[in-house]
């Protein structure tokens, strides 16, 4: 049984809407795949550039073959079978019939199989597959809970309701190149994890070299504040201790480990992404905490390093990028 808003839903999106929905990783904004039209609102809901494709969601292996040129390799397949549904999204050669805008001019398309109910029943109930890029305005926080998503882009647009997402990071992006699996975008799914069931090193796109992926070029997700990393407690420590002199109001966004381990003067502004050993928790929260500081007056906001294995590849490279300057 379908329920009445995810109807409602599937008929906007029929006719040519665009509508903002829950997946497992965060919220989308997703529009028909065949439908330019939809699509080129989402760019400009977003202020997104053209140039930056959007990812095709499917809810059966089927709808693969509108999307892409050729049978996926024994390896794609592999990976399908392991992660999907879930976040892993993996690059094909596009299908003559996907336009354009959905690739912003690239002859491939990225594509995943979200693994939450609602995602797959709008998928189903509108017949097709769906493009959604993130809910959120180019270069800021993607969305963790429908509220952020009412904050962005206000009532009018229709978003389905779904809580909080379950893994609060994207889904981590792989392209493979002459037979080399290459790893564009880190996330919700471990570079080890691909690893162990490929039984072939992985590797990371570098961002020296021209992006594979155009999204990646960009400062992203970052919050209204000024983000550090520090590298030790220690320097954080020194931060604190010469706070009363500092004109500015300051934030701490740090693993409870941390937070108890330092002297905090009055006034500075703590949000715990959680305990420093689960990984799970740290990614669950980064963007809602994120989103969390865009509410007060904090300025500059101190956080630290994790360890870059497992999910901590996805984590710093949220916080590097948020860190970076304009
Ligand atoms: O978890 C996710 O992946 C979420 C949910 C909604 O599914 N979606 C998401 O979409 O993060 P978006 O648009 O915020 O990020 C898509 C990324 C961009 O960096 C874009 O450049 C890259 O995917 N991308 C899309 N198509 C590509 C392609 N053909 N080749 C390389 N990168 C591509
Ligand atoms: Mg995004």
């Amino acid at each position: 049984m379908i329920n009445q808003d995810l109807y409602t839903a599937a008929k906007l999106l029929q006719e040519g809407q665009v509508v903002a929905f829950p997946t497992e990783t965060i919220y989308g904004l997703g529009a028909r795949f065949d439908d330019p039209h939809a699509i080129k609102k989402i760019y400009e809901i977003k202020g997104r550039p053209s140039n930056n494709p959007l990812i095709a969601h499917i809810a059966t292996l089927e709808q693969l073959s509108l999307l892409i040129r050729d049978t996926p390799t024994p390896e794609q397949y592999r990976l399908m079978e392991s992660f999907w549904p879930g976040p892993l999204t993996l690059i094909f050669a596009k299908h003559p019939n996907v336009p354009d805008e959905v690739c912003g001019g690239l002859d491939t398309i990225a594509i995943r199989m979200p693994d939450h109910p609602i995602a797959r029943d709008l998928i189903h109930e509108t017949g097709v597959p769906l493009v959604a890029p993130s809910a959120n305005p180019s270069g800021c926080p993607s969305p963790t809970h429908h509220q952020h998503v009412n904050d962005y882009f206000g009532e009018d647009l229709y978003c389905l309701n779904g809580g909080f997402t379950k893994v609060g990071l994207e889904s981590t992006i792989l392209i493979f190149k002459d037979n080399q699996p290459i790893i564009l975008r880190p996330g919700a799914i471990s570079r080890e994890e691909i690893e162990s069931i490929l039984q072939q090193r992985v590797s990371l796109s570098q961002p020296t070299h021209t992006p594979l992926s155009p999204g990646m070029m960009y400062r992203h997700y970052a919050p209204e504040a000024q983000l550090h990393i520090a590298q030790t407690p220690a320097e954080i420590q020194d931060v604190l201790d010469q706070y009363q002199h500092q004109p500015y109001p300051l934030g701490l966004l740090l693993s409870d480990q941390t937070i108890h381990a330092l002297t905090i003067p009055l006034g500075v502004q703590i949000k715990s992404l959680g305990d420093k050993s689960n990984l799970e928790e740290i990614s669950r929260n980064i963007f809602q905490t994120f989103i969390a500081f865009d509410h007060t007056e904090v300025e500059h906001i101190w956080t630290e390093e994790f360890p870059q294995t497992g999910l901590g590849l996805a984590i710093m490279d949220k916080l590097r990028r948020a860190s970076q300057k304009e």
